[in-house]
């Protein structure tokens, strides 16, 4: 049987006119039609291949055997709800405890990552009694009403009567663009002591915290990598006004940051969040999610008296699901494989960065990596258009980037797990012959003076109108992107 029903003429006919417009599609004036994949690589109706730098939600790889078997067999012998008795469910809520610290011991089987975050919100009211939640500048955390409401993101297009009074936004702890910058003497507690102005202010007011929510890496925000530290300092503000810390694992758990299983354990073995949620690769694409806490919250949470049914949170199919996907991890050495691939991709970034002054940032853990596009790198204009044309250009290449930020200025990679080093040198080849075109057109050329590994580091650094320092230097030759790339709205991935 044919993968494709319809001409992709009729499919975008029918797209329009049956599918909510506001349900965006990538690459709008020219749509992609995907009928097949396996690991890291797509096909369209003319079997044409696609390298899939973004699809971290088929975290094991398109379509993985052993994952698409799992599900096979449990299909065929029974799908039901979490009110019978079922091997699967405690065997997968026994393995996925043993991935974390001791006293996240117990879960909430779910279907998305907004109901993950839903869930935790009221675990976290139920057990603080209090209502105000802080979250941080540009942060998304799914689609549903109460987390629009705590999404930066996406509320930010709201007036201010429309925002949620409850909710207070604390400053993303970006060392790149943030208030405080990597030469700050100590950015953690300088972010950190920003929430505990916001938990002094909800005080006087007489507003009383029931949570901080963060992902433990911003992905939306930018793929911005939290100062080590700034966890624990902001877990001991807000346990002191009596709330719990959400750590947002929906896109970068499961071994992705390569070092670690969860991004969280990035800010060191002190730091465990009282609830964690996680989504996307959990399922390889197939529809569940969790969250797991505390016992103590958990009975808190029973103490309302109300029941928590979800019809097919933890059904038998979903958990054998989530048993392959821990699976193949291990067989595979995924998690091994982030740590090595990203690292590779990271460095080949690195040069590229040398060699490109619309490069201004590098950063990432694992194959969680971000390439922030800055037309000075000096006051970091973002290179918005530039960094789209390069999603497009790849895409014209068949390979699946994207862009993202405040600024949409981001490269953001986060490809299935079993990423290689190939397609590292595939991607950044491309991205290097496309940047020195743009580097060309719009006329910016690296200070030779200013170059990193000569003498920059015995220079004194330029400072920005904040007074913050940059670590290379940048010439203008000619203006700005006249006739440059075109521009297209944030499509969140
Ligand atoms: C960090 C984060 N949290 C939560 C969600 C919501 O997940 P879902 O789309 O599965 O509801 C997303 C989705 O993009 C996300 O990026």
């Amino acid at each position: 049987m044919s993968a494709e029903k319809f001409e992709k003429s009729k499919t975008i006919e029918l797209r329009k006119k049956h599918v909510g417009p506001s349900c965006k599609i990538f690459f709008s004036h020219d749509p992609i039609k995907i009928v097949q994949a396996k690991g890291q690589y797509m096909y369209d109706e003319k079997g044409q291949c696609y390298l899939d730098c973004i699809n971290n939600v088929a975290h094991v790889g398109h379509c993985h055997p052993d994952v698409v078997k799992a599900a096979a067999q449990q299909m065929e012998l029974l799908n039901t709800n979490s009110r019978f008795l079922h091997d699967n469910l405690v065997f997968y809520a026994q393995r996925l405890q043993a991935t974390l610290p001791e006293k996240l011991s117990v879960c909430y089987f779910v279907n998305s990552g907004s109901e993950a975050n839903d869930l935790a919100l009221r675990l976290a009211r139920q057990y603080s009694g209090h209502k105000d939640i802080i979250t941080l500048e540009n942060a998304y955390h799914g689609h549903v009403s109460s987390l629009i409401d705590i999404s930066p993101y996406k509320f930010h297009q709201l007036s201010d009567a429309e925002q949620n009074q409850f909710v207070h936004v604390a400053p993303s702890p970006d060392v790149y663009r943030g208030k405080y910058r990597a030469d700050y003497s100590d950015p953690a507690t300088a972010y950190a002591n920003e929430v505990k102005a916001i938990i002094d202010t909800v005080h006087k007011k007489g507003g009383k915290i029931a949570a901080f929510i963060a992902e433990s890496l911003q992905s939306c925000g930018g793929q911005v990598i939290p100062p080590v530290g700034y966890f624990q300092q902001v877990a001991k503000h807000v346990h002191k006004a009596g709330g719990l810390f959400i750590a947002d694992e929906v896109q970068v758990g499961f071994g992705r940051v390569g070092t670690n299983f969860w991004a969280f354990q990035l800010q060191g073995e002190d730091f465990v969040p009282d609830i964690v949620t996680m989504g996307k690769p959990i399922g390889n694409g197939h529809p569940m999610s969790c969250v797991v806490t505390t016992r103590e919250v958990a009975e808190a949470f029973m103490s309302s008296g109300m029941e928590y049914f979800n019809t097919f949170g933890g059904n038998p199919v979903s958990c054998a699901i989530g048993l392959a996907v821990l699976d193949v991890i291990v067989k595979e050495d995924l998690q091994g494989n982030a740590l090595r691939v990203g690292q590779y991709l990271t460095n080949l970034l690195e040069k590229q960065k040398e060699k490109h002054p619309l490069i201004g940032d590098i950063r990432g853990c694992g194959l969680f990596v971000g390439v922030e596009l800055v037309k000075d790198r000096l006051k970091l204009t973002p290179a918005t258009a530039e960094a789209q044309e390069v999603i497009y250009k790849l895409k014209e290449q068949h390979i699946l980037l994207s862009a993202d930020g405040p600024h949409r200025n981001v490269l953001k990679f986060k490809p299935p797990m079993c990423f290689t080093m190939e397609d590292a040198d595939l991607v950044v080849e491309k991205i290097d012959l496309i940047l020195t075109e743009l580097d060309d057109a719009l006329g910016l050329k690296l200070s030779s003076t200013l170059n990193p590994g000569n003498e920059c580091s015995k220079m004194k650094m330029p400072t920005d109108e904040n007074g913050h320092q940059f670590p290379n230097g940048l010439v203008h030759s000619r203006g700005s992107s006249q006739g440059g790339p075109h521009q297209t709205k944030r499509l969140k991935t």
